[in-house]
């Protein structure tokens, strides 16, 4: 939410933040009222877990998606179930579930790596991180995404959609954070989670000043050895 925040404020970014609670009673009913699809999350989380899908499937039957479950609710008793699973010891938003793009029927996100070397922002690592099976609720490498090249994902996907396009928008996005984040924190890697909606259009996940770029020299020789190079300039400066 931190970091979410300053996007949520900005004219241009406002709109490429999905709609942002804490969690409660009041919030996650006024979600399931406006959004076919709640995402609960830790507001401090790591590598997809303890995260929580709420599904409409009809006007009685939500379903509620974590790790271990999936089971169908009528909308009335949603909060109650979600609480359950919830740890008392943590704090929780509520987000518009974004309908993901799909790739060989699997739901994908955008990795983002950029660095700032000689005073530029500049994209230097990117990956499209594609979850294991088509129910999957998240796509982190740590719950079995697999890391392609965004480029092969995009021209491939499910949804007839210009990647080209796409593209465009993802690096105009990493580029108005990078540089919104930056005026009110200090970083000098940045690790953005964009996704692509089924109609094309991106959006802001979550960002990441300390991300864990391992595997990614597989992906795409050519970008990662720019990132390594503009490490190597970070050091010596
Ligand atoms: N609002 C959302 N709509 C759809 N998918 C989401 C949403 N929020 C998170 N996800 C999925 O869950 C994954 C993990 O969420 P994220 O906010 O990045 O938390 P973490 O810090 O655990 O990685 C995302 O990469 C994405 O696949
Ligand atoms: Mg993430």
């Amino acid at each position: 939410m931190k970091k979410a925040l300053p996007l949520m404020n900005d004219p241009f970014m406002k709109r490429y933040v999905p709609d942002t609670d804490w969690f409660g009673y009041d919030s996650l009913d006024k979600m399931m009222r406006r959004y076919d699809s709640v995402y609960i999350k830790p507001d401090v989380g790591r590598q997809g877990g303890g995260i929580i899908r709420v599904k409409k499937l009809s006007a009685k039957q939500w379903e509620i998606s974590s790790k271990q479950t999936s089971s169908l609710f009528a909308p009335d008793k949603v909060y109650k179930q979600v609480k359950l699973l919830l740890n008392p010891k943590k704090k929780y938003i509520v987000q518009q579930g974004i309908d993901l793009a799909t790739y060989h029927r699997c739901p994908f996100d955008v990795r983002v790596v950029l660095q700032k070397p000689l005073g530029y922002w500049r994209a230097t690592l990117m990956s499209a991180k594609v979850a294991p099976r088509p129910s999957s609720l998240v796509t982190n490498v740590a719950k079995g995404a697999k890391d392609h090249n965004v480029y092969k994902v995009l021209r491939g996907l499910d949804q007839s959609l210009s990647s080209s396009n796409i593209m465009r928008d993802l690096m105009d996005i990493s580029h108005q954070t990078a540089q919104i984040l930056n005026s009110r924190y200090s970083f000098k890697i940045l690790g953005l989670d964009l996704a692509v909606d089924k109609n094309g259009k991106v959006w802001f996940i979550e960002a990441n000043t300390m991300p864990d770029n391992a595997g990614l020299e597989n992906v795409d020789r050519s970008l990662y050895s720019k990132y390594l190079k503009a490490r190597k300039l970070m050091r010596s400066g």
